[in-house]
């Protein structure tokens, strides 16, 4: 935990006055909204922000952080938020929390990603995470079994006896593929099964990754 809360809060930094911030989803993201209401107080930071799932959004509520529609969100200056794995590219798996979608799309509106991590999301290549894939309820089985046939092991993610329901309707497969090589190539080869929304590969999206090490040193990637 203090890992994590030092890598957040270190990203919080960044935050200027009068900017459009991207709130991540996560227990590492969680810091970062934490601390965004604590220096709202302490300096009168006036932020206008966009959620990336019902949890971050009620944090955010919570602490009286202003919050945009989607709809009126344009274009974000920046947005922090954690990830499950980071290779060396700063390529990410990110959706372990289950927000993969809204995650890559306020991440893809931003001009600048942070991602905040302790030492242990650090990979050489990306893949012993199971890496989620988001998929819509219509003939879910069939895109299932497109998974399978591509050789990603899918499995569903549950929540107790029923399929997990992400914050867009959604379910969610978690691919045990051990190794990607090829993360660019997945990643487009995922997304252009139909029926399959979008994946946990953010390739090329990170630019900055602030790393927090057990000897309490924090690096910046
Ligand atoms: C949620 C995510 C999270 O950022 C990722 O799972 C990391 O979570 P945590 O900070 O709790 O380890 O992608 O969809």
């Amino acid at each position: 935990m203090e890992l994590k809360k030092a890598a957040a809060e270190r990203a919080v930094d960044f935050v200027k006055d009068g900017m459009k911030v991207g709130l991540g989803t996560g227990s590492t993201a969680y810091w970062a909204i934490k601390r965004l209401g604590e220096r709202m107080k302490e300096e009168g930071l006036n932020i206008q922000t966009v959620a990336t799932s019902k949890a971050s959004e009620d944090q955010a509520r919570e602490l009286g952080i202003p919050l945009i529609p989607f709809a009126e969100m344009g274009r974000l200056d920046l947005t922090i938020d954690g990830a499950d794995e980071v290779d060396g590219r700063l390529n990410l798996i990110k959706g372990g929390g289950g927000a993969l979608l809204r995650e890559k799309i306020v991440a893809t509106n931003s001009r600048r990603l942070i991602i905040v991590v302790d030492e242990s999301k650090i990979v050489h290549t990306l893949g012993k995470f199971p890496l989620p894939v988001e998929i819509v309820p219509f003939a879910h089985e069939w895109t299932f079994q497109a998974l399978d046939q591509l050789g990603c092991r899918p499995q569903w993610r549950m929540n107790g006896e029923e399929k997990y329901v992400t914050d867009n309707g959604n379910y969610i497969a978690d691919c045990l593929l051990g190794r990607i090589s090829n993360a660019e190539g997945l990643n487009q080869k995922l997304n252009m099964i139909p029926g399959v929304v979008d994946n946990g590969l953010f390739v090329d999206l990170a630019d900055t990754v602030v790393v927090s090490h057990s000897d309490g040193s924090i690096e910046l990637k």
